[in-house]
């Protein structure tokens, strides 16, 4: 099951269980990332904001000098929000980071542009005196996902997408495209179903990652009682439940750890059947009806994102 692939509208095959990188400290991640490539996982996710790019790419280095071929790992990078109006010469900085000639995808990590002069307590997430993020509102997602585009002649990447994109954004977006983006990638997880977005996406080609499938750091789903419902039945831990819960809808997954067990642990997904499934989406209605449908990850730039749950 893990070495199950999805099809991209680009005719390329994603891998439907990633590495996540994003919180994997220094010193631990080019570790975590050479061992999950030694015992067989082929699609690494980073990030330029995941300021460990270069430790992800000294990871790909030892595992292509163990003889794992580049052409056989996928890689995503993302476009951080700084870099808006600067979009070839961040995917040069990460490519450099990662040592890499091209990326197998290029995310907009987010529609909005922050000011890459923005005077700030942090260069990835500038503020203004107020406390406020420093947006740059008048930088539309649109103007960004043109230079998104020119990359493809480039050769440095092969194929392009976005993250963090609700249906709004993506009606804005998709008359406006030469391009249709090959991936959404989504917080995703059966606390957060996103099924207006799966389904938008899957009507118009676009593949969806789920993010943050486990519930990210300290996260309480192991322990939900659906989840555990579902593993005691299958007899597998709550951990595979929650990823093979995306390879049921079609998505890809992304699990992140720096912990050798865990990562080779994370690689035992199962196919749900319909009753496993049906516990969980019965699980994501009674949450969604009672209004207590949980987002984890959220950065605060005050903007509304137009996901389903309004925040
Ligand atoms: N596009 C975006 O905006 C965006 C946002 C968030 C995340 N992402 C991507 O998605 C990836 C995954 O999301 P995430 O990092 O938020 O969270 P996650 O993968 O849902 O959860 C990671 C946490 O779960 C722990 N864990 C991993 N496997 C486990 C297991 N089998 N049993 C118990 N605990 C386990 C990890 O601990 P240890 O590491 O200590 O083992 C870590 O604390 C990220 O790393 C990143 O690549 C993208």
């Amino acid at each position: 099951m893990a070495d199950t692939r999805f099809k991209l509208n680009t005719g390329a095959e994603i891998p439907a269980l990633g590495l996540g990188t994003w919180q994997s400290a220094p010193g631990e991640v080019k570790k975590a990332v050479s061992y999950a490539l030694s015992i067989g996982y082929r699609h690494i996710d980073a990030a330029y904001c995941y300021a460990n790019e270069d430790e992800v790419g000294e990871g790909l280095k030892e595992a292509f000098k163990s003889g794992i071929k580049r052409e056989d790992v996928f890689v995503t990078t993302k476009l951080w929000c700084t870099y808006h109006s600067r979009v070839e010469q961040a995917l040069d900085t990460s490519l450099k980071s990662l040592g890499l000639d091209y990326v197998d995808l290029y995310l907009v990590h987010w529609p909005i542009a922050m000011n890459p002069n923005g005077k700030s307590c942090s260069y990835l997430f500038p503020k203004l005196p107020d406390g406020s993020r420093d947006l740059v509102r008048e930088h539309s997602h649109i103007q960004t996902w043109k230079s998104m585009e020119k990359l493809l002649a480039t050769g440095k990447v092969k194929a392009i997408g976005v993250a963090n994109y609700s249906v709004r954004y993506l009606e804005e977006l998709l008359p406006q495209a030469t391009v249709v983006p090959a991936v959404n990638q989504i917080e995703n997880h059966p606390s957060l179903p996103q099924q207006e977005i799966v389904d938008f996406c899957k009507s118009k080609g676009i593949h969806i990652t789920a993010y943050s499938p486990l519930g990210s750091t300290g996260s309480p789903m192991f322990k939900a009682e659906p989840v555990v419902e579902v593993a005691k039945r299958r007899n597998v831990t709550p951990a595979s439940v929650l990823l093979s819960y995306h390879i049921a809808r079609g998505s890809s997954v992304l699990a992140k750890s720096v912990t050798p067990e865990r990562i080779k642990a994370n690689m035992d997904l199962i196919i749900l059947d319909k009753s496993d499934m049906k516990v969980l989406t019965d699980y994501s209605k009674d949450l969604e009806k009672s209004g207590k449908l949980v987002r984890y990850v959220y950065p605060e730039f005050g903007v509304d994102f137009g996901f389903p749950d309004k925040s």
